[in-house]
């Protein structure tokens, strides 16, 4: 089928400004965007920049909005889009660096400040074996260990936008999946951390970050435990 792509491009310092460039092109209906993309690079322009690595929805890295929405470019097949005009741009609310490369410290620091990994200073069981853990326990926080850190969520949120010190959800995320881990010491600390007008308290429940994310996980849900667990002081 052909189609009509158009991707952003923007390359600092070369003195143009950020721009679209169209390609006309053939492809095959269950082409990813991906898939589309690399052939840009090998057919027409090798200088298009992006980012990639497993190709399989599992690395987090070409997360981009496609007809508008947030997106992993290889979890995206053409034919699904339901038009033959793609458009392709970077995920909004991070400096772009370069065309669909953006800047992803400052995501990467909020996700650094929720404390994301495990914290337990007691001694380990006496026979020197795991931290035991039932299936219900598992269960409370299995749908936010799913996180790959693609900032989909994060980058559709209106709140992010107009202020990028939010936390942004996927921080939240993976604060919950540490915060209802039963064998973890830290939830207080995490809570008292995200008790801020930065924190929790700035998400305005738009669902956007529910709706974006490649694996299915109810940010909003973990997001409303999150806050639930501050105004009550427990976990449930
Ligand atoms: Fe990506 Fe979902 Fe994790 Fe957000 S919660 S960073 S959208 S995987
Ligand atoms: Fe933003 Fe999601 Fe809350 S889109 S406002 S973090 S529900
Ligand atoms: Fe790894 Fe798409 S390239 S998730």
């Amino acid at each position: 089928m052909e189609i009509k792509l158009k991707v952003f491009r923007y390359l600092p310092n070369n003195g143009n400004k950020p721009h679209y460039d169209t390609y006309i092109m053939q492809v095959n209906p269950t082409d990813r965007v991906l898939d589309v993309l690399e052939q840009v690079r090998a057919d027409s322009d090798p200088s298009l920049a992006y980012r990639r690595s497993c190709a399989h929805g599992v690395c987090g890295s070409d997360a981009m909005r496609i007809n508008g929405r947030n997106a992993l470019a290889c979890k995206v097949l053409v034919k699904d889009l339901g038009t033959n005009e793609i458009t392709v741009e970077p995920i909004l609310g991070l400096k772009v660096l370069r065309d669909l490369i953006v800047d992803m410290d400052p995501f990467f620091e909020h996700f650094k400040s929720v404390m994301p990994y495990f914290i337990n200073n007691e001694p380990l069981p006496s026979d020197g074996k795991e931290r035991l853990q039932s299936p219900e326990q598992r269960e409370r926080f299995d749908d936010t260990t799913k996180c790959i850190l693609c900032a989909a969520c994060t980058t559709s949120c209106p709140s992010f936008w107009a202020n990028e010190e939010y936390v942004g959800p996927a921080a939240i995320v993976n604060a919950h999946r540490f915060v209802y881990d039963s064998r973890d010491r830290a939830a207080a600390e995490r809570l008292q951390i995200l008790n801020d007008q930065m924190g929790v308290w700035r998400c305005r429940t738009v669902f956007n970050c529910t709706e974006a994310c490649p694996r299915d996980i109810q940010v909003t849900q973990a997001i409303a435990d999150v806050k639930k667990a501050i105004n009550s002081g427990k976990l449930e």
